[in-house]
């Protein structure tokens, strides 16, 4: 272990960027240490001198949080290589030179207090997500690569005091469009836990392909998570690839993925859309349709791979007319499916879509018309209305809640749902003031399938989302007073995967911008600072690559 003594200690409180300067006696070189964490802590105070992380470094935990001492060594060995030594918490255990996990009796539910001294590390909290939080906040504090760390290194001593400003922080994934093995779930779960994210929005179902195994219906991921290519470029596409893609996800894997998501304090909310973006579903059962022996209209401009004969799973990106019809077959078919989909998942929500849902074929369905006249609907708007109504009761019947993207505003609210406002910010502020729960993900904020620059450097959709618009973004819309503000649960970045064919270009879309967003969401409003935070991505860069990521590189 090198001799390191700190000579200069500054105290600051509310301010993360500052410098630590530590002499290094043996070698009397200079070497300064950038700390830096993000999301921003609510208070952040420097100590004196630091605490030496060695080898001879223990983890004290009792029972009741021996959890987080074992996720600390999980991500000590994935990090770093190594793991420490963990001693059981006893009146008589002697704490020196420890990193000590400690349940306290009050406080809120989400806060914990970090404390580095020369003699040990403290993670302090009333809930065992508060001492997971700490934890990760530790992480940011150990260096920022592997290299040179075997004889050990300093850890500052500061003491911080932390909570979240959102309860609801979300990242959402869409593996419909391209498909994303277990491996890289479980990656993503990481990234969102070490920026403290708590919900992952897993868009399981959509018209380019049926994710999730159903084991009633095998067909739909038999048949409907396969297609027999892919456009090449912006719609209609340049070209088709030709390739047969695809692939599902078991029921096991998807059991092992919520585990995975659960050690981390990440509640998985799956979304099995309706009564839209159904083709794929529509194509192992096209009884689904209201016109089930008619083939998939496919535009002649879009190039095609296969017979373009029967229901076909969608090979081009967009909204299509062949939605769910709203016959006792569906219903039936879809609560079937979400009785499998709530063995799976334990959240209180399942998102059940709602968005961009044509009504051409509903209109021209003979049975869609006297169904709307027999339950006295306004129009097709009522329809779905009634459809998403029916699909909430059923829900709310076993015990769970429904969202749905704000569309499902138009022909009447359901009584309970809580509504994701993605066209703008105008939905969640409607939905708030009929007293519903809101998650904000409007998309001139939060989708991070646009681009990051003007130019995009790569093939992208929806148009230019630079950091700064991200770091900017303020959950709470002012239309809002404080009567109503608490209907804001949080809000989410949304991840369309249409021009992510792989994990590299999902990373590549989500950091930096997926690190800003966590600001918004964990950190007080008013002591987050654009040009602080720029200053930093020097340093965040390389955190990601200790993580392992790819990130978008042009900035600052
Ligand atoms: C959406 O972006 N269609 C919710």
């Amino acid at each position: 272990m090198f001799p390191i003594k700190a000579i200069h200690t500054q105290l600051l409180i509310m301010k993360k960027f500052f410098p630590v300067f530590f002499l290094l006696i043996s070698v009397t070189t200079f070497c300064q240490t950038n700390v830096v964490i993000v999301p921003q802590p609510v208070s952040m105070k420097m100590g004196t001198g630091n605490f030496t992380f060695d080898k001879a470094t223990r983890i004290v935990a009792s029972k009741s949080d021996m959890h987080e001492a074992t996720m600390l060594n999980v991500y000590l060995k994935k990090l770093y290589g190594f793991t420490l030594p963990v001693k059981s918490a006893t009146a008589a255990t002697n704490n020196e030179h420890s990193i000590i996990f400690k349940l306290t009796s009050s406080g809120k539910k989400d806060e914990y207090h970090l404390d580095v001294d020369a003699n040990k590390i403290t993670i302090r909290s009333p809930s065992n997500e508060g001492l997971f939080y700490g934890m990760q906040t530790l992480l940011q504090l150990l260096p920022p690569t592997k290299e040179n760390i075997a004889d050990g290194f300093p850890v500052p001593a500061v003491s911080i005091d932390d909570y979240p400003r959102f309860q609801y922080r979300g990242m959402h994934l869409d593996v419909g469009r391209h498909f994303f093995d277990v491996d890289f779930i479980k990656k993503y779960l990481d990234y969102m836990a070490y920026q403290k994210y708590n919900t992952f929005h897993w868009h399981l179902t959509e018209d380019q392909g049926w994710r999730i195994q159903i084991k009633r219906y095998p067909k739909l991921t038999s048949v409907g998570g396969y297609r027999n290519g892919t456009i090449i470029g912006h719609y209609p596409g340049t070209g088709n690839d030709s390739i047969h893609y695809g692939g599902f996800y078991t029921q096991e894997q998807i059991k092992e993925i919520v585990k995975y998501a659960k050690d981390r304090f990440i509640t998985i909310i799956p979304e099995i859309e309706m009564p839209g973006h159904a083709s794929a579903a529509i194509a192992a059962y096209p009884q689904l349709s209201c016109f089930p022996d008619q083939s998939t209209e496919i535009s002649p401009r879009v190039p095609w791979a296969g017979s373009r004969v029967g229901k076909q799973v969608q090979q081009a990106w967009g909204v299509f007319p062949d939605v769910f019809c709203p016959s006792e077959y569906t219903f039936k078919f879809i609560e079937n499916v979400l009785d499998e989909v709530m063995q799976l998942f334990p959240s209180k929500y399942i998102h059940i879509g709602g968005d961009e849902c044509p009504k051409t074929y509903w209109k021209k369905s003979a049975f869609c018309q006297k169904l709307i006249k027999e339950k006295h609907l306004k129009d097709e708007n009522g329809l779905q209305s009634y459809f998403i109504q029916r699909i909430e009761k059923y829900l709310n019947s076993k015990g769970r809640r429904i969202i749905g993207w704000d569309e499902i505003l138009e022909g009447g609210l359901a009584p309970n749902a809580t509504v994701m406002s993605w066209r703008g910010e105008q939905g969640g502020i409607d939905a708030a003031e009929q007293h519903h729960d809101v998650i904000m993900t409007p998309g001139k904020y939060v989708y991070f399938d646009h681009a990051q620059t003007k130019n995009s450097d790569s093939l992208t959709i929806g148009g230019y989302l630079p950091l700064d618009t991200v770091y900017n973004y303020h959950p709470v819309p002012k239309e809002l007073n404080d009567s109503l503000a608490h209907y804001i649960l949080g809000a989410q970045a949304n991840v369309w995967t249409e021009y992510m064919a792989n994990p590299q270009k999902v990373e590549y879309m989500i950091f930096p911008r997926m690190s800003a967003l966590s600001e918004v969401l964990w950190s007080p409003k008013d002591s987050r600072n654009l040009d602080e935070f720029k200053e930093e991505l020097p340093d965040m860069y390389k955190r990601y690559q200790l993580w392992g990521t790819n990130y978008f590189k042009s900035l600052p």
